[in-house]
């Protein structure tokens, strides 16, 4: 692990609740995190918010080489939420290294997360070894689960030897601590967990989009180009809740919850079914400031409810 994820607190413990969380030895000032694909590459969001008062934010999805990603139309609004097929559109991590982490490093108490996918292991493996050499990166989460790609992604996440594989042979040469992005496409998210945890995962984080469909009923063709794409926001949340409290019964590491988080009740109940920390994702498209107001109204909530450190709500459900 490199000298600047040895969590020694960036955080001092702030008056009224304390809402430091602590995932695979790294120290979060809230454990509300910015999801990977909704917040560019966090820079884009400096004027807009203080990236300071959020846990951290993930970066979007970081391949081996640039990719255009996927033909418009790629994102459509639905009755209570969205779908998206962008195709995992990004600058690649070379690029990502050179133009966007000396600004990052520069943001103080900026906790970063960067996302990594490929269509092999070799592919995951390179960005994973270039990442390593790049200075200001806090953990790496391994995007195994993304529904709008024809090969990776998806393909490791719903087939528990091909997972295995894939974190046995990325936790090898992390030099940072692993999440692993589960899929909910699967019939038992619990089993996927208990692979990744085997396999040397150090926190899992769930849910990635559902797949999904959307079809004009006037021209009769998909509403994506792609014809199908993930679905996000509050439609998801309730099958979110349920698979983070699966996945907390399956695997003692830490859990990362996320799936329609608008507001900070939202957070709460993720924490209570085993989540350590939340990510929002599609509620930054409404409100670009989501994140941080969702953790301000989540220190509201604990400051009130008399809950000294937020961390106590983690499993706290009562049955
Ligand atoms: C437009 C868009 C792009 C996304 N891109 C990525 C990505 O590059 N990598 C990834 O792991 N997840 C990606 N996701 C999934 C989100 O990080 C998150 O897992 C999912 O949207 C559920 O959370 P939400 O309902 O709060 O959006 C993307 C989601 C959206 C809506």
């Amino acid at each position: 692990m490199s000298s600047e994820n040895e969590s020694a607190s960036k955080h001092p413990a702030p008056k009224g609740p304390d809402m430091r969380v602590t995932i695979a030895g790294v120290e979060l000032a809230s454990p509300v995190i910015a999801a990977s694909g909704t917040f560019g590459y966090g820079v884009e969001f400096e004027d807009i918010l203080s990236l300071d008062r959020i846990g951290a934010f993930v970066t979007k999805g970081l391949s081996r080489e640039p990719m255009a990603g996927n033909p418009s139309p790629r994102i459509i609004e639905t009755s209570s939420g969205m779908i998206n097929a962008i195709g995992l559109q990004n600058m690649g991590v070379k690029a990502f290294i050179e133009q966007k982490m000396p600004r990052i490093r520069e943001i103080p108490g900026l906790r970063v997360i960067a996302n990594v996918f490929g269509f092999t292991i070799e592919d995951c493996i390179a960005v994973i070894e270039a990442l390593n050499d790049a200075p200001g990166i806090d953990l790496y989460e391994l995007n195994a689960s993304c529904p709008n790609t024809a090969h990776g992604g998806m393909v490791f996440g719903t087939d528990p030897a091909l997972l295995g594989e894939l974190v046995k042979a990325t936790r090898a040469i992390s030099t940072r601590p692993l999440i692993v992005k589960l899929s909910p496409n699967v019939t038992s998210i619990g089993e996927m967990a208990r692979v990744a945890a085997d396999a040397g995962a150090d926190a899992v984080s769930l849910v990635n989009t559902f797949l999904s469909l959307a079809i004009d009923p006037e021209t009769r063709r998909p509403r994506i180009a792609n014809v199908t794409g993930g679905l996000s926001g509050p439609a998801i949340k309730p099958i979110a809740v349920r698979m983070v409290y699966e996945v907390s019964k399956a695997v003692s590491i830490p859990i990362l919850g996320m799936g329609g988080i608008l507001k900070a009740e939202d957070a709460v109940e993720f924490m209570l079914a085993g989540a350590t920390a939340v990510q929002v994702g599609t509620a930054s498209y409404a409100d670009p400031r989501a994140v941080e107001n969702i953790a301000t109204g989540l220190r509201r909530w604990c400051t009130v409810r008399d809950i000294p450190r937020v961390s106590d709500l983690t499993g706290g459900l009562i049955l």
